[in-house]
C-alpha cells in the first residue's frame, strides 16, 4: 500500500474575505490531492480558517458584531469560495472549534512540562499588521516599517511564555541539509539555511491578557495561567496536527500524520519551515515531508494591497468563472500561477490568450475535430485501432513527463504534459489529413487507425488534465464513452493503468456535443463583478 497522502493549505485569517491568493493556494493543493487520489493514494486534504487574530476583534467591532459572529460569517465565505472553485477538501478546520482548542491546550501543556516553553521578558519591534515580532536587523532594514505591509512597527515590552527555538537550530539545519525536498522550491530552502546561520531567537507563544482590552482576551488560554492566551501563530500552526489527531478516539485519522506537504506562499515560510518543525521536535512528533512555499500573484504589474484596493476578489473571480467556466479559471491559475520562485502577474489579456490558445483552440478543438470525424466516417463508434499506434509513443513519453513533474510538485508541468498530448493530436491530424484520405473508401482502414489513435490520445490527455478541470474533463471523458473520476478525483483504476495505451475499446460510442470551450472574442470587455 502506498503511504497516505496528507496535504494542507495555510488556514486563512477570517478578518479578510477570500481573494485570488487564498483561492490559488487552495487550488494548488486541490490539484495535488486529485492527482494523488487518481494514483490511488489514501488522501486527506485540509484547509480552514485562522480565527484568533486580534484583527478579527477589531473588524468585528467596526461591523457591529461579536468576534465569533464575524468569524462565522467569513469562515463561511471561505468555505463557499472554495466550493465554488471546485475544491475537494476532506475537512475544513476552524481554530475556534472545540476539537482544535482542546488539543492546542494539550500540546502547549506538553511543551511546558518538557521545559521547551517558559515564562520570560521580551522587548522588541512588533508588527501590528502581521501580529509578529520583527528582529532588530529586519526592523532597521525596513526603516521600522512592516516588511510586508509598510505600516509602522511599534516598540513593545511584555512578559510572555517563550519557546526555546535556538535549542533546535542544529537539529533543524541537519534535517534540512539531509532532506533536499524538505523545503521547496530550492531558492526558499537556501534562504532558510542562510537565515538559520544568522542566529535564532526565542519565540513568544503567549500574549498577556489585559482586562480593558477585548482583543487581548480573544484566543485560547495558556494552560495553568489565566493571564495569558496562546499566541495566534502557535495556535494556528497546531491546526495541521489537531485536525487529524484522534489518538484518543481510536486513531482513524492519525494514519495521515505527518503531512506529506504543507503548501503556502513565501510570506509565511519561516513559521512553517523553522518554528513548526522545531515545535514538533520538542513534542517528539514526526516532521512533515515537504514545506512548499510558492510565490505571489500580482495584478496587472502591481502588488495587490488593501491601500491600492486592487485585490482580485471573490466577486471578480465569480465573474471570470461565469464567463469562461470555473475550469478555465482553474486552468489559468494552475498553469500560469506562481508555483515556482517567481511572482506571476494576473493580466486580463493574458487570461484570454491562454484560454483561447490552450482551451478553445487547443483541447476543445482537438476533441471536437476527432469526435466529429468519428461521427461522420464511423457512425459515432470508435473505430478499430489497426497496426499503426503512432501517438502511442508520444502518450507514453508525456505520461512519464507528467509523473516526473508531479514528483517535484510541479503541478503546472504535469498539466502541460496533458496539453502537449492534445497538441500532438492536432499536429497528427494536420500531417495525416484523415479528412482527405476519407474521400477514397480504400483508405478507410488507415483513417480508422488514425482516428483511433487520436481518440485514445485525447482520452489519456483528459485523464491527465482532470485534476485541473474536473468538470470539463468528466464531460469530455463521457463523450468518449468513459467513466470519469468522481467528484474528488478518484477513479476505478489507478493513474498508471488509466493512462496505459489501449484503454479505449473499438465500438465505444463517441459523441461530439456542444463546444467544451467556446472561443472568447477578444473584443469583449473583461468580466465585471456584479
Ligand atoms: N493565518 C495565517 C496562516 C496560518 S497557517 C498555520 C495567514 N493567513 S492569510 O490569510 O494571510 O493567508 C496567507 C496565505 O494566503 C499565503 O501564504 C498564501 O497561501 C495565500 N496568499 C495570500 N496572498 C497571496 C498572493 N498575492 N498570491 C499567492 N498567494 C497568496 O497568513
Amino acid at each position: 500500500m502506498p503511504q497516505p497522502y496528507y496535504i494542507t493549505t495555510p488556514i486563512y485569517y477570517v478578518n479578510d474575505r477570500p481573494h485570488i491568493g487564498h483561492g490559488y493556494t487552495t487550488l494548488v493543493a486541490d490539484a495535488a490531492a486529485r492527482f494523488a487520489r487518481l494514483a490511488h493514494r489514501d488522501v486527506w486534504f485540509l484547509t480552514g480558517t485562522d480565527e484568533h487574530a486580534e484583527k478579527v476583534v477589531e473588524s468585528a467591532a467596526t461591523h457591529g458584531v461579536t468576534p465569533i459572529q464575524w468569524a462565522d460569517r467569513n469562515a463561511q465565505a471561505f468555505q463557499e469560495a472554495f466550493k465554488a472553485l471546485g475544491c475537494s477538501n476532506d475537512d475544513f478546520i476552524r481554530t475556534t472549534q472545540e476539537r482544535h482548542k482542546s488539543k492546542v491546550e494539550r500540546y502547549v501543556r506538553r511543551l511546558l512540562e518538557s521545559g521547551d516553553v517558559k515564562l520570560g521578558d521580551y522587548e522588541g519591534w512588533w508588527d501590528p499588521s502581521q501580529e509578529e515580532y520583527i528582529t532588530e536587523a529586519v526592523a532597521k532594514e525596513h526603516q521600522f516599517k512592516s516588511p510586508v505591509t509598510g505600516r509602522d512597527l511599534v516598540r513593545r515590552t511584555e512578559q510572555n511564555y517563550f519557546f526555546d527555538l535556538p535549542k533546535y537550530a542544529d537539529r533543524l539545519r541537519a534535517h534540512i541539509q539531509k532532506h533536499p525536498g524538505f523545503i521547496l522550491p530550492e531558492a526558499r530552502r537556501n534562504e532558510i539555511l542562510g537565515r538559520l546561520d544568522s542566529g535564532l531567537q526565542r519565540v513568544p507563544v503567549s500574549r498577556a491578557i489585559k482586562a480593558d482590552d477585548a482583543a487581548s482576551q480573544w484566543g485560547i488560554r495558556m494552560p495553568g495561567d489565566p493571564n495569558h492566551r496562546i499566541y495566534v501563530w502557535i495556535d494556528a500552526l497546531f491546526n495541521y496536527m489537531s485536525a487529524v489527531d484522534d489518538r484518543d478516539e481510536g486513531g482513524q485519522k492519525w494514519k495521515y500524520w505527518p503531512a506529506t506537504v504543507h503548501v503556502m506562499a513565501k510570506d509565511i515560510i519561516w513559521f512553517h519551515a523553522v518554528i513548526w518543525p522545531a515545535m514538533l521536535m520538542a513534542l517528539g512528533e514526526e516532521l512533515p515531508g515537504c514545506i512548499y512555499a510558492h510565490s505571489f500573484w500580482i495584478r496587472e504589474g502591481r502588488k495587490m494591497s488593501k491601500s491600492l484596493g486592487n485585490f482580485l476578489d471573490g466577486p471578480t473571480i465569480d465573474a471570470y468563472c461565469n464567463a469562461f467556466s470555473t475550469d478555465a479559471w482553474r486552468w489559468f491559475m494552475l498553469t500560469q500561477g506562481p508555483l515556482g520562485a517567481t511572482d506571476a502577474d494576473f493580466v486580463h489579456t493574458k487570461f484570454v490568450e491562454v484560454y483561447n490558445a490552450d482551451l478553445a483552440n487547443g483541447i476543445g478543438n482537438a476533441a471536437s475535430r476527432v469526435s466529429n470525424m468519428i461521427g461522420k466516417y464511423f457512425e459515432g463508434q470508435c473505430p478499430d485501432p489497426g497496426p499503426h499506434g503512432e501517438l502511442h509513443a508520444a502518450a507514453t513519453a508525456l505520461n512519464e513527463q507528467a509523473r516526473a513533474a508531479l514528483d517535484q510538485f510541479d503541478i503546472g508541468g504535469a498539466l502541460q504534459a496533458g496539453l502537449q498530448l492534445t497538441r500532438k493530436v492536432d499536429a497528427y491530424i494536420h500531417t495525416t489529413e484523415p479528412f482527405k484520405l476519407a474521400k477514397d473508401g480504400a483508405n478507410m482502414p488507415r483513417v480508422a487507425s488514425i482516428l483511433y489513435d487520436c481518440a485514445e490520445a485525447l482520452r489519456i490527455a483528459a485523464v491527465l488534465l482532470s485534476p485541473a478541470m474536473p468538470a470539463k474533463m468528466a464531460d469530455m471523458l463521457q463523450r468518449f464513452g468513459q467513466a470519469p473520476p468522481d467528484a474528488g478525483g478518484r477513479a476505478g483504476l489507478p493513474l498508471v493503468e488509466l493512462c496505459a495505451w489501449g484503454g479505449l475499446r473499438a465500438g465505444t460510442p463517441i459523441v461530439k456535443g456542444e463546444s467544451l470551450f467556446p472561443r472568447w472574442d477578444t473584443a469583449n470587455p473583461p468580466p465585471q463583478a456584479v
